[in-house]
């Protein structure tokens, strides 16, 4: 995969009003305040570049999912006030993002500041990829750049469709991420360790089938790994275990032994008898006692694990290997995210809650790239070309 799509140096920008389409949709409290502002930070290079070439940014983002209604506390006013914090800049914060009133205020907003609009999803037809409602936003700018990496999986009207009204290209983050995928799924230096975690096998066997194809070793933790390993014959207790998946990993684990990737499964967990904080936890082996569930890959599979991520040159990390918001059950997810770190390889985490692991053990800045998508990032991962990044260029 390589990015097809223009970049922002394509565009001539000076005197033109370029919407840009970011990813915005930050985590936030109940009291709506913004928890983290990683999406934002990301957006600033190319806002800033923007500027710098003459142009006069408009941001378009989505927040939550409203279902094409107007839901106050989902309006972007917070991001609003962050982004001008960040960026050091006037920006003006609409309450609409389509029409004549919205196409004057973006007149009449400062040159050397940004516009942000509100929320796309308060309009119904945003997330069917109404083509109108396309064109009602293009008729805003002059041109389009979508920087909004984690959105990019998403055929909606604010992401894919304006790309086929204006002439269009990537934004610097877009491409940056691209480019890390790109580097992990077509040439990867060897060994080329994938660690797969997190709740639910469903969710990643379409991620386990395409990998197979490029890696040389397939570490699996988190409750996932518990279908596998009653695929396996072995006995899980009452972990989490997908009934109807069990063949689909059985196929899995076929398909891996004729590839000759190493598919690897925890040789011992860390089990409680019931899903909480303070359950008390011990130690089992690859047999899960009756009354027992499996919370976290245990100690001999953790260095186990550690030992493989440690020697690979490339490593892509998908989903956190037990309940890491439960101390208890942090050390599987501790010890492979720090394993990740001491690697000299080349290391992209992508999904949100491995990089929430990352972000809670410290560890940013010893990994070379930690995605602002989720589902985008998975998609990649599937092999999947993303309908935002594909529509880009198609107007000169
Ligand atoms: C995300 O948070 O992963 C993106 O912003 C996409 O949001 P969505 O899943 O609501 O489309």
């Amino acid at each position: 995969m390589s990015l097809q799509a223009p970049s922002i140096d394509s565009l001539a920008l000076q005197g033109k009003t370029v919407l840009i389409r970011v990813d915005f949709n930050v985590p936030r409290d109940a009291q709506g305040s913004i928890t983290d502002d990683t999406r934002i930070r990301a957006a600033l290079p190319t806002l800033r570049a923007v500027l710098a070439g003459g142009g006069k940014p408009v941001c378009l983002m989505h927040l939550g999912r409203p279902k094409g209604q107007v839901v106050e506390d989902l309006r972007v006013s917070a991001i609003g006030k962050r982004l001008e914090e960040l960026m050091e800049l006037p920006v003006t914060t609409l309450t609409e993002s389509t029409g004549q009133a919205v196409s004057d205020s973006i007149a009449g907003a400062p040159a050397h500041g940004v516009v942000l609009l509100e929320n796309v999803r308060f309009h119904g037809g945003e997330t069917q990829g109404d083509p109108e409602l396309s064109k009602s936003y293009a008729a805003l700018g002059d041109l389009f750049i979508n920087d909004a990496f984690g959105a990019s999986h998403r055929a909606h009207s604010s992401v894919s469709g304006i790309a086929g009204c204006l002439p269009s290209a990537a934004g610097l983050l877009l491409e940056k991420e691209v480019q890390a995928f790109g580097r992990i799924l077509n040439d990867p230096a060897r060994p080329f360790v994938a660690i797969l975690g997190g709740a639910k096998v469903s969710d990643k066997l379409t991620v386990i089938e395409n990998l197979l194809d490029k890696v040389d070793v397939l570490v699996v933790g988190g409750g996932m790994a518990y279908t596998f390993l009653a695929a396996q014959g072995h006995s899980v207790g009452i972990s989490l275990v997908e009934e109807n998946q069990i063949d689909l990993c059985k196929a899995a684990l076929a398909k891996a032994a004729e590839r000759g990737v190493r598919l690897l499964l925890p040789v011992d967990h860390v089990v409680a008898d019931r899903f909480a904080a303070d359950a008390e936890a011990s130690v089992s082996g690859v047999d899960i006692p009756e009354g027992r569930m499996a919370l976290d890959i245990g100690p001999k599979t953790q260095e186990l694990y550690a030992a493989e991520v440690e020697a690979a040159k490339t490593v892509v990390w998908n989903g956190p290997m037990g309940v890491f918001e439960m101390e208890a059950f942090r050390a599987g997810t501790a010890r492979v995210g720090q394993a990740l770190a001491n690697c000299s390889g080349y290391t992209v985490v992508g999904g949100g809650d491995s990089v929430a692991a990352i972000g809670m053990l410290g560890l940013e800045s010893a990994v070379d790239h930690i995605s602002t998508g989720g589902g985008a990032s998975l998609e990649l991962l599937e092999g999947k070309a993303l309908p935002g990044i594909a529509a880009l260029g198609q107007i000169a």
